[in-house]
């Protein structure tokens, strides 16, 4: 454990290191009980550096000190201070060489940072600060070495033995041990630092990049696992070309391999050609994977390549930077996977989690800029604010430079920092340079939390056929931040005439055939824009495709959403048109009467949707998914959670029993025919199959179970095998739901990435899923507490997606939560620390359920012996 109190880190108190580190050369000697890292530093005082006499301060977390020795000579326990968290070597020459021998024991490592096991293989987290958990040394993304690793183990055992680089030497050893060493030619920040050794099999493919060089790509998976690889090595190589194409950048070492762990914090980890994954991340097959896991598999398979440039090549100085490389990955992920599906699609899922997570988060107590100014606990700091929001803010500056003028940034930014750690500002500066244009406005969006509230208002001036829009803008106060300056913000626009027609936006009288959509740059607290040349009033397209991550406000009638969902060019505001509107409707219904009526032009509108096959079935079958319960939460003040669910179940199941013919008819005809494939086209039906049946079942629809039945039994894909499943399990058909859980358990126990489905499905379903349930799972002989993807389906499935089991007005699900975050927290505080996120927003909530809400935060903060993890999060969720 920790020895030290949290403290809190600021950025303004950055210091350039005291002390470089050129080569690093480790071996590890691993057994059963333990393991023994020796370790020798070449080092030199920092020329930049003012303070010449400063002691050498290395890292270190729960390590045991064997022996330490400088230039050779072993030095005696008075000539340095080991505190357990640093290792302080007084009075060191001007360049020397440092020897520290550690010993750890990574098979009683739970938190799953630095060396640990995971079913019986050795592996790696090192990002943020986990290679201090592995040896003394100045963990901080601005030491840059390059590293040499050796690696010895039982050969039978471990016959496989990974590290980053190249191999260059391997050899046999006494006692039926054996050594691989590796060596990076790349110098590189101890966080991306990566070794593996296990009974792995090997995959083997080839890439060649732009220049003609052929790259080994080799995957590493559990015998077991041999068969799910396809799909993620294929990723790879569309990654590698994509990422030629697009941004200019070849691969640089001869060998890039990824290995599948089971227990894994995250979802996977860019260590420098070795790759780190959560087996969830990366294994699929077309029998145990859905559509959605494939998909997440393409993204985060490209997003950790990318980093190889984006992140290690050029990393970050300090870890206020995170967003550095995470935003601008995250980004590039972003328009890989636009390219490789479809891109509305994709804007849809994308801003979805934004405007349910990020802006939820943003509005909280652990609100903080995409560039933080200070933290406790940097592991807190993977959040959606420095991913989601931060590759938002990429995608702004993209829209704003243009495509052409960004990639002359991106370029110049990996040209002029190659090998370097770098800032934010850093990245800002190079698209300024590139570009000419001056961002400094637009840098607020780093240093400013909180979303901004773009409120828009519009008058028609029929004589002089000029439509006016004023804009305002403003910054929430959040945490540590008021009286804030308002923003850059990238507007993009359209209007409509009454015929759907798009109309010219002609800023002046003078113009005459102005452009059909544009980009209002709001830099100001109130702007207006006049539109000329209009013979009627026309509809206002507002946000399209959503070109910042802020809240419009502009009071649309019913009637211009309906008329916006059929007729905007936008696909992305078609979709967001009928958000508003079901969000309209189900919010009019909150506390409403019995027989208070569902607005019937939603049932039309759905009808459209259901049966006009003309239109684009991907995006319909986004459109036809309600708004989720967490996003009326979040749009509503004090949120009344059983009342908010009440509501839209009133809805949906009015829609299911007007449209029951209309459903069964969308369910006939939208069959994926032929093989399995992972078209837009082919995962659009799938989807909008699988929402008419749940459909069907919510209202127990006879027909709509002997489709489920059928379904069930005869897919030849996990999409539609879980989608029945699903629908089942979300039905009132108890004796169908229990059987099917059962018979789906019985076919798939053996994986353990099919086994986290069926737990979530019956942990995020009001049906199977309230809190006896879930203690039932808890207990479930495949529940494991040390595995974080299962404590992730079953507790955060329930206190994250199963939001009317969860808020009970007894408060027992809080209590629940509070119990199981306590209870992680000795084990896994990294873990324990995201899980109670859904207890920190107590004050969203009516106060019968904030008060219990802050009572089980209360709790948790009561515990001894707190991780710095969770004592951070309570900290500031209960602070003022
Ligand atoms: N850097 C990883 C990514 O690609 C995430 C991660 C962070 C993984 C910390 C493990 C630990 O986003
Ligand atoms: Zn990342």
């Amino acid at each position: 454990m920790r020895t030290s109190q949290p403290q809190t880190i600021y950025l303004n108190e950055y210091k350039v290191p005291a002390y470089l580190v050129d080569h690093v050369d480790l071996r590890f000697e691993l057994f059963e009980n333990g393991a023994r890292v020796h370790s020798t530093m070449t080092v030199r005082r920092n020329p930049e550096c003012v303070q010449s006499k400063a002691p050498l301060e290395l890292d270190g977390d729960s390590l045991k000190l064997e022996s330490v020795s400088l230039d050779g000579l072993p030095l005696d326990a008075e000539a340095y201070d080991d505190q357990g968290d640093k290792l302080v070597v007084p009075n060191v020459p001007a360049q020397f060489e440092l020897n520290v021998v550690t010993w750890i024991e990574p098979q009683n490592n739970t938190r799953l940072e630095g060396l640990y096991k995971s079913s019986g293989m050795f592996c790696t987290q090192c990002e943020a600060e986990g290679f201090r958990s592995i040896t003394y040394y100045p963990d901080r993304p601005d030491v840059m070495a390059m590293f040499r690793t050796r690696i010895e183990a039982d050969k039978a055992a471990y016959p496989i033995l990974l590290s980053n680089g190249n191999p260059v030497e391997q050899g046999e050893l006494a006692g039926d041990r054996h050594f691989v060493t590796w060596e990076d030619p790349f110098p590189k920040p101890a966080y991306l630092f990566a070794l593996v050794a296990g009974d792995l099999v090997e995959k083997k493919d080839t890439f060649t990049t732009c220049s003609g060089r052929a790259i080994d790509l080799r995957m590493y998976v559990e015998p077991r696992n041999a068969e799910k690889c396809d799909f993620a090595m294929d990723s790879l190589k569309r990654a590698m070309r994509w990422d030629e194409e697009v941004y200019g950048r070849e691969y640089d070492l001869d060998i890039f391999m990824i290995v599948a762990v089971d227990d894994f914090n995250m979802g996977a980890m860019e260590n420098k050609g070795l790759n780190i994954f959560n087996s969830s991340c990366v294994l699929a097959s077309q029998n145990t994977a859905t559509d959605a896991s494939f998909q997440r598999i393409e993204a985060i398979v490209a997003h950790e390549y990318f980093h190889n440039w984006s992140g290690n090549r050029v990393t970050c100085r300090d870890w206020f930077q995170l967003s550095l490389k995470e935003g601008f990955t995250v980004f590039r992920d972003a328009q890989f996977s636009a390219d490789m599906g479809s891109p509305t699609v994709k804007r849809i899922e994308d801003v979805t989690l934004l405007r349910t997570a990020q802006f939820a988060e943003d509005a909280g107590p652990m609100a903080h800029p995409v560039r933080p100014a200070s933290y406790m606990e940097i592991s807190n700091f993977y959040t959606l604010t420095i991913y989601e929001k931060g590759a938002e803010v990429v995608r702004m500056i993209n829209h704003l430079l243009g495509d052409d003028l960004f990639r002359k940034g991106s370029d110049l930014y990996f040209e002029r920092h190659d090998g370097q750690a770098v800032t934010t500002d850093d990245f800002v500066r190079a698209m300024e340079d590139a570009s000419g244009r001056d961002l400094s406005q637009f840098r607020l969006w780093y240093e400013q939390a909180g979303t901004p509230v773009v409120t828009v208002a519009d008058h028609y001036d029929e004589d002089r056929g000029v439509y006016r829009l004023d804009i305002c803008q403003s910054v929430p106060d959040t945490p540590g931040q008021t009286g804030k300056k308002p923003q850059h913000i990238p507007f993009a626009l359209g209007l409509l005439s009454r015929a759907g027609e798009p109309l010219p936006l002609n800023l002046s009288a003078a113009e005459q055939d102005g452009p059909q959509e544009r980009v209002l740059e709001l830099t100001e607290s109130e702007q207006s824009f006049e539109f000329h040349g209009l013979s009627e009033r026309p509809v206002p397209s507002l946000l399209r495709n959503f070109s910042a991550p802020v809240r419009v406000q502009y009071p649309w009638s019913r009637d211009q959403l309906l008329f916006l969902m059929s007729h905007d060019p936008d696909g992305f505001n078609r979709w967001d048109a009928g958000q508003r509107l079901a969000v309209d409707v189900i919010q009019s219904l909150i506390g409403a009467p019995e027989g208070a009526e569902v607005e019937p032009r939603l049932v039309g509108a759905y009808r459209n949707l259901l049966s006009d096959v003309s239109l684009d079935q991907a995006l319909v079958a986004k459109m036809l998914l309600l708004p989720s319960e967490a996003y009326l939460v979040e749009l509503s003040e004090q949120a009344d959670v059983p009342a908010i669910y009440a509501a839209r179940q009133k809805v949906l199941t009015h829609l299911a029993e007007s449209l029951r013919d209309d459903l069964v008819g969308c369910y006939q005809r939208s069959r994926a025919e032929g093989e399995y494939q992972l078209t837009p086209q082919a995962i659009a039906l799938r989807s909008l199959r699988n929402t008419a049946l749940a459909w069907l079942l919510h209202i127990k629809d006879e027909q709509g179970l002997a489709f489920a039945l059928e379904q069930y039994r005869s897919a030849d894909n996990m999409t539609d095998r879980l989608g029945a499943l699903r629908a089942l399990v979300n039905s009132d058909f108890a004796d169908e739901r229990e059987q099917a859980l059962r018979a789906f358990y019985e076919q798939y126990s053996d994986d353990p990435q099919v086994v986290e489905l069926w737990f979530s499905v019956q942990a995020s379903s009001y049906q199977a899923g309230q809190l006896p349930q879930i203690q039932t799972l808890l207990d479930h002989p495949a529940f494991d507490w040390k595995n974080p993807n299962k404590v992730r389906s079953v507790v955060g499935a329930f206190a994250g997606q199963n939001l009317a089991a969860f808020h009970k007005a007894d408060g027992s699900g809080y209590q629940f939560l509070a119990d199981q975050v306590c209870r992680l927290d000795d084990s896994n505080p990294q873990i324990a620390a995201r899980l109670i996120s859904p207890l920190t927003r107590w004050k969203k909530f009516a106060p019968h359920y904030g008060q219990q809400m802050k009572a089980a935060l209360e709790c948790v903060r009561g515990k001894s012996e707190l991780s710095p993890d969770v004592y951070e999060v309570v900290l500031k969720s209960l602070s003022d």
